[in-house]
């Protein structure tokens, strides 16, 4: 299949959260599977030049529709990860991808709006046949009724599109009016079964996602099922409505970026059956944070996290002190959007610097993360809910035990070692019910626990976790499947 992902983030390029890692993943173990894969992003000028080979500005420029205007578009070519990239630079007054941040631009509806009407007109005067446009989140979910309404009717019409939602909590919405810059029919699409927001005179572009695409996917089938309820920010009945083209598909992770026995972040490389390597990390992120302690046995608890809400920030606060209060020592790595909760977590790194056990690192390190997931023993997600997660499964390839509470994605990758009902081949962290900070107490106790009290019960709980299986490969057929079988559909309804 000819497979194009559009989308906001591509690692490393472009990266600010787990969407960067998925499209990357996917796009390459879809193009290891035999097909052909190109990814198109916006050119931001603060993406990571360095992590693309063969920069260069094509000859052609797409003229694209916004506001009763058309702009010129340049249109760059490179490669990421061994994949085709084309990025689109805007030559619109209002600089829409030079801002020197990817996100929480106070015009980021118009800027995304752009970028997936000048996406698709590239696709469209390239004259290449499609079979398969894959978007991501609100931020590209304009092309699913772009397509239909207005480029299929002009004959571009061979491929079929699949949505994937990352997180319902962001579903882009604008006043109704706003729609129509990318020269979308506002009156045809400000309707209740279309892309109508509950809120009054607002417009829904995830809603639009749902409703336009043939295949609409989020990333893990318990936070399929949750979104279907109460998790679904309002969008739950139009996902029930459209439940039979709505699937939730479990991440994988790029095992050849994150393997310790290759990571080139990592002071001493490693693996399940040679975990000094893993020790020597740990001795050394201890020094380089300035983490003293005369017991050097006591465990390392690890946390790498956007700084938002939906990480129980509350909990995150909680994990830090009561981990202390246990003897453990933890690191924070993390970074906010958002002013208040960044000078927070500032406040609580100011509270710890004379402390030798607890380091808050408030940044965004991609180095550092490698060295943070290599050291810690163990690795806390507290999340209020979680799509996917992508910190459980590369902390555990990298023997770090996860402690998560039970929510989307997390439940979907982390079995409870305790749990009798659970296949002891399956049990591989430790998970808490309820958002409180009992819960987590309870949960981090038992973990330390098994730590200090059963190291060889702990040592074979780690060389599991290391061992399985949270690749790209399995995840990429299911996608793969629901691919064919759209453009199978698709075919058949043309003969
Ligand atoms: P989300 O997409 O909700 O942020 P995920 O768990 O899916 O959560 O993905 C987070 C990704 O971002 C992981 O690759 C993680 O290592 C990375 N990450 C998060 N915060 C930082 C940070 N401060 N520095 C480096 N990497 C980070
Ligand atoms: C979102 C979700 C996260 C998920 C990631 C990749 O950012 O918050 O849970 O892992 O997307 O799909």
């Amino acid at each position: 299949l000819h497979i194009v992902h559009i989308a906001a983030e591509m690692a490393p390029v472009a990266k600010v959260g787990g969407l960067a890692d998925v499209v990357a993943g996917l796009s390459k173990a879809l193009r290891n599977k035999g097909h052909s894969v190109e990814i198109i992003l916006p050119k931001y000028d603060c993406m990571q030049h360095d992590q693309i080979t063969n920069f260069k500005v094509l000859d052609v420029v797409i003229q694209s529709y916004f506001d009763g205007n058309l702009f010129s578009n340049n249109v760059w070519t490179g490669t990421v990860e061994g994949l085709p990239v084309y990025f689109i630079e805007p030559q619109h007054p209002s600089k829409f991808f030079w801002r020197a941040q990817y996100y929480g631009e106070h015009d980021d509806f118009k800027r995304y709006s752009y970028f997936s009407r000048a996406a698709l007109e590239l696709l469209y005067q390239s004259g290449k046949k499609i079979d398969m446009i894959h978007c991501h989140d609100w931020q590209t979910a304009f092309v699913a009724p772009l397509y239909w309404d207005i480029y299929a009717t002009r004959g571009f019409n061979s491929a079929r599109i699949c949505f994937t939602c990352h997180n319902f909590e962001y579903q882009g919405t604008a006043p109704a009016p706003d729609l129509s810059y990318c020269g979308l029919d506002v009156e045809q699409l400000d309707r209740p079964d279309r892309m109508q927001d509950n809120a009054h005179g607002r417009i829904n572009v995830a809603k639009g996602g749902i409703v336009y695409s043939n295949i609409v996917t989020t990333v893990s089938p318990t936070y399929a099922l949750e979104v279907r309820s109460e998790g679904g920010h309002g969008l739950q009945d139009t996902l029930k409505m459209h439940s039979r083209k709505f699937v939730g598909i479990l991440n994988g992770i790029d095992t050849e970026i994150w393997n310790p026995s290759t990571d080139r972040f990592l002071a001493v490389q490693y693996s399940a059956t040679d975990l000094q390597g893993k020790a020597a990390n740990k001795a050394f992120l201890r020094k380089q944070l300035g983490l003293y302690s005369e017991d050097t046995s006591q465990p390392l608890v690890g946390c790498i996290t956007r700084l938002v809400p939906q990480k129980g920030l509350h909990l995150i606060r909680h994990a830090i002190h009561k981990t202390s209060e246990l003897g453990g020592q933890f690191v924070l790595l993390g970074s906010s959007p958002v002013p208040h909760i960044q000078s927070e977590f500032e406040g609580v790194a100011d509270q710890f610097q004379k402390n030798n056990n607890i380091r808050l690192i408030l940044k965004y390190d991609e180095a550092l993360s490698h060295c943070i997931y290599a050291a810690s023993d163990m690795f806390i997600i507290p999340s209020m809910f979680e799509p996917c997660g992508l910190t459980q499964m590369i902390a555990m390839r990298y023997g770090s035990v996860p402690i998560v509470r039970k929510t989307g994605g997390l439940s979907d990758s982390v079995f409870d070692f305790d749990d009798e009902t659970i296949p002891i081949e399956l049990q591989n962290g430790f998970t808490f019910d309820r958002a409180d900070e009992q819960d987590l107490s309870g949960c981090l106790e038992r973990a330390f626990s098994y730590y200090s009290r059963k190291p060889m019960v702990w040592k074979q709980l780690v060389q599991k976790d290391m061992q399985i299986d949270f690749s790209w490969d399995s995840p990429a057929s299911q996608y793969e499947n629901l691919y064919q079988s759209a453009v199978a559909q698709a075919r058949g309804a043309a003969q």
